[in-house]
């Protein structure tokens, strides 16, 4: 099996910025907000009239996903809208520069994810809302995608890749794929290449040119690449409330302990966690969506070396428990407990101490000297070892702390 360094790479980002920002922003009630409220086409349209981020809107977002200890943003430089952020140069006038800002928008982009070493990704669109040949002459709609595609790949420097959706509205379709992905492999080569599958077909294989599979708001399972000739990634995106691009009313939104939950959940299967926001119509981030990703880079900070590198192992498995897991870095293990309580006097914490004890199955025999510490807080925790059973004996958050999920190192025989 073939195993491609830049789909190592991309693993070893594992936090990725999803980022739904267009026209639709304006109107703020999602980026289906077109198609579901049959906005007619010129009064859609003439939202470019207003759309002006503000400048320096990209530096902030940047940022933003810095400190939260994202490696790479995926930007929608064409949603199905069909508005594109980039210059087009020539293939339609539906794009930023031809709006109120008159601005590449995706080079603003490009420049502040390079100045901080994240990789720029941009999602692209399949299906068109806009572009009439969509509908009329699809032979000549995907030499349109085609070419702006191309556009992407030879304009931005070196990208971290291209993420496709939307396939699934025409599926019968000849989409001409070998030619789509030739077009990226030709300017960027290690580009990674994902085609969304969607809700319906979480984690499906497709063409050998992509690199990821996706799991569109799903629990990421092991992926069987028994057929395929080459190793594969996965990715899981999820969405803070109900839509994408801002919903102003939508109040809908997952707690940040249910998200860092998620994210870290993703590692089992070594899959990467792309953690979407809306933008404000000038490219600000809602006051929410900054404070989630505050939350999640507290989490990096402390964490984000084993998120990244850590991978799963056949040396150790946690026994009985729903999710706590174990992973591998360079000779150690790593223990993810998960539902640890803060306990402090009962009249302040409500809670009282149970035992919260994680048994680990290891599959050598091992005589040597055993550390268990928690990253955290740097204290030494209780274990036994009995019949090759590791147990570590877990102990609560203090008051006025708790990270959700705690990551134990465990050292065995002097590694
Ligand atoms: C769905 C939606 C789209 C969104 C995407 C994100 O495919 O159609 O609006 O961009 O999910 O994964």
């Amino acid at each position: 099996m073939i195993i491609n360094q830049y789909i190592r790479d991309f693993e070893n980002l594992g936090l990725g910025m999803f980022v739904h920002f267009g026209l639709y922003s304006i109107l703020g009630r999602g980026e289906w907000v077109r198609s579901l409220e049959n906005i007619p086409a010129e009064e859609y349209e003439s939202l470019t009239d207003r759309f002006d981020p503000k400048e320096g809107w990209a530096e902030e977002l940047a940022e933003n996903a810095k400190n939260a200890g994202c490696g790479y943003i995926t930007l929608t430089a064409r949603h199905h809208d069909g508005f594109s952020l980039y210059d087009t140069c020539g293939l339609t006038d539906f794009d930023a520069p031809h709006a109120l800002c008159g601005r590449d928008i995706v080079k603003e982009f490009v420049d502040a994810c390079n100045k901080r070493g994240l990789k720029p990704f941009f999602y692209h669109t399949l299906l068109d809302w806009h572009e009439q040949t969509y509908r009329t002459d699809f032979k000549a709609y995907l030499k349109y995608l085609r070419k702006s595609i191309g556009v992407l790949c030879k304009n931005y420097g070196k990208i971290g890749g291209i993420w496709f959706d939307g396939m699934w509205d025409r599926p019968g379709e000849d989409w001409e794929e070998d030619a789509l992905y030739a077009t990226i492999r030709e300017f960027q080569p290690e580009a990674m290449i994902i085609n969304n599958t969607g809700l319906d077909a979480r984690g499906a294989l497709g063409h050998i040119e992509l690199d990821s599979v996706t799991f569109e708001r799903g629990n990421p399972k092991p992926i069987n690449l028994e057929s395929s000739p080459k190793y594969i990634a996965s990715e899981m995106c999820e969405v803070m409330n109900d839509c994408w691009g801002i919903g102003f009313n939508d109040l809908n939104y997952k707690s940040p302990a249910m998200l860092i939950e998620e994210m870290v959940l993703c590692r089992r299967t070594r899959a990467n966690f792309l953690m979407n926001t809306g933008p404000r119509p000038d490219g600000s981030l809602r006051t929410v969506d900054r404070g989630i990703f505050e939350l999640i880079g507290r989490w990096m900070e402390k964490f984000g070396d084993i998120f990244r590198y850590a991978v799963p192992t056949s040396q150790a498995a946690v026994l009985e428990k729903e999710k706590d897991f174990i992973l591998e870095k360079d000779g150690k293990f790593y223990l993810f407990c998960f539902g640890l309580p803060t306990v402090a006097d009962p009249n302040v914490s409500g809670r009282v101490w149970a035992d919260y004890d994680v048994r680990i199955k290891l599959k050598e025999p091992t005589t040597g000297r055993i550390a268990v510490t928690a990253i955290d807080t740097g204290e030494s925790l209780p274990y036994d070892l009995e019949d090759g059973i590791l147990t570590v004996h877990g102990t609560p958050f203090k008051f006025g702390s708790n990270l959700v999920v705690r990551v134990i190192e465990i050292t065995i025989g002097g590694k």
